[in-house]
């Protein structure tokens, strides 16, 4: 079973649905304990509804780098997290802490990596730039945080298609049921220990089932 920390900056609706997959029994984990660098965030109120330890944390708070990375770790080790998903989290995680949880992070990304990702790409500026370019498909990548934006190896995808009558609205609420399938989806793959990775390819072992 693994034991998670969710990562959020935003609503919530990303740690709903592992939340949701975990209490209906498709998901083998807990999650122990949520971290937002946003005070207001609805991911916290989510955590807290259900019970979960819900903190308000950001590097502001700390005199430097390595003091906020420690009091991470501690958080982390504290709370036995064996596991981290940063589930609309806008911050990037300290490289000490990448380090320590090598392999062993996912993040969610609104589109199909490698494109549209990296610095600057997050929320609505994805989708404003798929639209832009002209796709005719975009999606989400489940992928693992390593010391860079958006460029770790992807664990799963799933596309939805992009309609000439979209704004970056409606694309993104498409995209958005696309995450709340493949996350907890994806966490479940590491749950049962079928996730290897080979250089920057995640390989996935086929069902035991
Ligand atoms: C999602 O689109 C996620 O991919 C992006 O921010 C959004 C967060 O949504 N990085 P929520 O907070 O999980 O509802």
């Amino acid at each position: 079973m693994l034991s998670i920390c969710v990562f959020a900056s935003g609503r919530g609706s990303n740690l709903q649905a592992l939340l949701d997959a975990i209490a209906a029994g498709r998901v083998a984990a807990r999650v122990l304990l949520v971290i937002s660098n946003k005070s207001a965030a609805g991911a916290l109120e989510i955590a807290r509804a259900r019970g979960i330890p819900a903190l308000h944390t950001s590097d502001t708070h700390f005199r430097g780098e390595a003091d906020y990375c420690h009091h991470l770790l501690d958080l982390l080790r504290a709370h036995r997290c064996d596991f981290i998903v940063l589930a609309g989290y806008l911050k990037k995680v300290p490289a000490e802490v990448v380090q320590k949880y090598k392999d062993r992070i996912i993040n969610i990304h609104p589109a199909l990596l490698p494109s549209f990702g990296g610095k600057g790409l997050y929320g609505h500026h994805v989708h404003e730039a798929v639209l832009a370019y002209g796709c005719k498909v975009s999606g989400a990548t489940v992928h693992l945080v390593d010391l860079e934006y958006d460029s770790g190896a992807p664990i799963l995808q799933k596309c939805v298609p992009v309609y000439e009558t979209d704004d970056a609205e409606t694309l993104a609420a498409r995209v958005l049921e696309a995450e709340h399938e493949i996350l907890p989806q994806a966490v479940q793959l590491f749950a049962e220990n079928r996730v290897t990775i080979r250089g920057h390819r995640a390989c996935i072992a086929p069902s035991p089932r």
